[in-house]
This record gives C-alpha cells, structure tokens and sequence, in this order.
C-alpha cells in the first residue's frame, strides 16, 4: 500500500549497528551502546567508556558518537529507506544522543552507496604520506561532504599547517605532563592481541625528528617493538574542521558527523587519513588558534597518498546492544 512504512526486520537493523561500530573514536574507546526499537536504533553514550584525562567535557566522546550515527544513518539507507535522525530527542537524557528511524523505501542516490561501502577500508593511517601532495580536485570534494553536514572544511596553508603541527607537538608535550593522562593512555593502547577496544601497539605509528607522526604520542615511556624514525612528507596536508555555534554537544554530535563523512569520502576516493585533535583538547591553544567570532574547530586531519593501514579491532555487535533502556543521565539542572 501506498506510504506504508514496513519496519526493516531485526537482522536489518543489528547489520546497522554492525557499520556503526566501525566508527572510529578517540583511543577506540568506542564509546556507545545501542537499543533496536520499532523501525530503528538509538544510540547511547556508555559512560563508562568515557576518558576523563583527554575528554574531560566528553567533547571527542560525543565526535566519536557522531561518526557512529553517520554509520547508521548510512546503513539505513544502504537498505533503501529514508532515514530520519533526531539527535538529543529527550532532554531529561544526556545520556541519549540519536534515534536514527528507517523511513519511506527508496533508490539510494548521490553518494549514499558508495559512502557506505568504504565504511570497513576507513583507517587512521599514522605513517608518512608521499611527499606528492593530492592534488586539488582529490581535496574539494571534502569540503562539499563537511557542509553536507553542517560543518566547514578548511584546507590550511603550508605556514598555517606548519603552524598547526607545530602546535599540536607542544600540546602533547603538555598533556603528556599529566600521571592521569598518560595513565588514561597506558590503558588504552595495548599489546593484548585478545582486547577488542583501545589502539593496538602497533597500530601507534612511526617516531620523526620533531615528534610521533601521529601527533599524539599514543606509548610515552612505552618500547613499540619496530618502531621507526621516519621522516614526515615534504609539505603535509592539513585541513580543520568547524562548527558554528556553541561548544556543545549538539554541535560536537554535527562535527562527528561531519568528520566521518569528509572521512568516508576520502577513502573512496583512495586517501589516506590520520585526525588529530591534540591542540584542541587544550583551552588555552583553542583560544588562541580562534577570533571570538570564529566558528571553533574540533578536528584536525592530515591527507595524503601511502599505503593502506591495518584495522583496529571492534568489540562484537552483541556486546553493545543494550537489551534495556540504558539508565539515563539527566541534565543537571533536573538533579
Ligand atoms: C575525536 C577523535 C580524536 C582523535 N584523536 C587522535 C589523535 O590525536 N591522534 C591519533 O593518532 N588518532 C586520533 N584519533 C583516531 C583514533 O585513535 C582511531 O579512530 C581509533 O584508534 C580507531 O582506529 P581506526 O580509526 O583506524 O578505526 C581520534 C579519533 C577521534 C574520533
């Protein structure tokens, strides 16, 4: 019957959390739970997975929920139905950040297919690029997929990159001041090939002169077996991601979103990719990297040409799928 809407099965929508999981999120802390309910899938946060030392507001928590909501919007549609998302739908839950509903049948169109079909080749690639940077019309496209999602991407000079990078090596310096945070670290990056969370250690990628590649020292006062000193590409290419707005989770949500879409599209289109966020996990860096008035950016992502990186383990869908309704977190003002 015309504008009858069938649910899509429960093996539909458990395949859907299945591509969500493979978000990528900060220490692969993946940091969700999800519970299917007639005609789609919520998406809760897991405080236990939060990281109080390098997320203490759960800004990148929330980016890493936002990748996954891509996923499943995606997903939804892959199975030829319109997807309609609400994200933050109940106010007396913080803990609740999308409900992703699978809608009307349709032919998947634009992007949508080809999107979702690089969801598994998506990689944090933390080796060097060749020293050939994409050219233009490999980069442009990114900046249409960020506004798709409300967010603006910016492909930053050679002297604002080095500018960038230079910073980010100075915050992790800092950061790396902290017992908490690089015990939060030792914690999340392992060498236990049986964990399925946290980066694995040799996934942290190779040391240069001036500081990891990855522009996160992910094992301080860590032996990475085979770790090599390498040398960084010629003239990196770096682009930021913003959101207009508050510092909030609406628009850390967006930003995810944003981030994993720019992320998606640059994998199809056969670049690699590392983020980094290290200089604006720091209040004062954030500040001075702005102007009041400018829109503040969430994540910073280094492109370029090399070969392809390993993938990270997932924990498996029956491990975050919630079979109750997760406990809520009610904002504070509702005690
Ligand atoms: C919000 C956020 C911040 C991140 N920050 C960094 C970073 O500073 N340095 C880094 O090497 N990787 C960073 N990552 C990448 C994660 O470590 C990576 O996504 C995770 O380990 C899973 O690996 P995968 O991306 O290869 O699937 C970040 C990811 C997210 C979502």
């Amino acid at each position: 019957m015309a504008g009858t809407v069938v649910s899509p099965s429960q093996d539909e929508l458990v395949g859907c959390v299945d591509a969500a999981v493979q978000a990528p999120s900060i220490h692969n802390s993946q940091p969700w739970q999800f519970l299917l309910v007639p005609g789609g899938v919520e998406v809760h946060s897991d405080p236990s997975r939060r990281l109080p030392a390098v997320d203490p507001q759960g800004r990148s928590m929330h980016i890493s929920l936002g990748a996954a909501v891509l996923n499943l919007r995606l997903a939804v549609r892959y199975l030829g139905r319109r997807e309609h998302t609400e994200l933050l739908p109940d106010p007396r839950d913080r803990r609740h950040v999308a409900t992703v509903r699978a809608g009307e049948r349709y032919t998947p169109g634009g992007d949508d297919e080809e999107l979702y079909e690089a969801i598994p080749h998506r990689r944090s690639n933390r080796s060097p690029f060749e020293d050939v940077p994409p050219p233009p019309g490999a980069l442009e496209p990114l900046i249409t997929a960020a506004a798709a999602e409300g967010a603006e991407l910016r492909f930053l000079d050679q002297d604002e990159s080095d500018f960038l990078l230079y910073l980010a090596l100075m915050a992790d310096e800092r950061r790396r001041e902290s017992p908490a945070y690089r015990r939060e670290l030792y914690n999340w990056v392992t060498d236990d090939p049986y964990r399925d969370d946290g980066i694995p250690l040799a996934a942290v990628g190779p040391w240069t002169e001036g500081g990891p590649v990855s522009l996160r020292d992910l094992a301080p006062d860590r032996e990475v077996p085979g770790r090599a000193s390498v040398r960084l590409e010629r003239e990196p290419t770096v682009a930021v991601l913003t959101v207009r707005g508050e510092d909030a989770p609406p628009q850390w949500l967006r930003a995810g979103q944003a981030m994993q879409r720019v992320w998606l599209d640059a994998t199809r289109r056969g670049l690699a990719v590392s983020v980094f966020t290290t200089p604006l996990e720091d209040p004062e860096l954030r500040d001075a990297l702005r102007r009041p008035s400018d829109p503040i950016t969430y994540v910073a992502f280094r492109l370029g040409y090399a070969p392809p990186a390993a993938a990270t383990p997932r924990r498996p869908v029956d491990e975050v799928i919630a079979y109750t309704r997760p406990v809520p977190i009610r904002p504070p003002h509702l005690g």
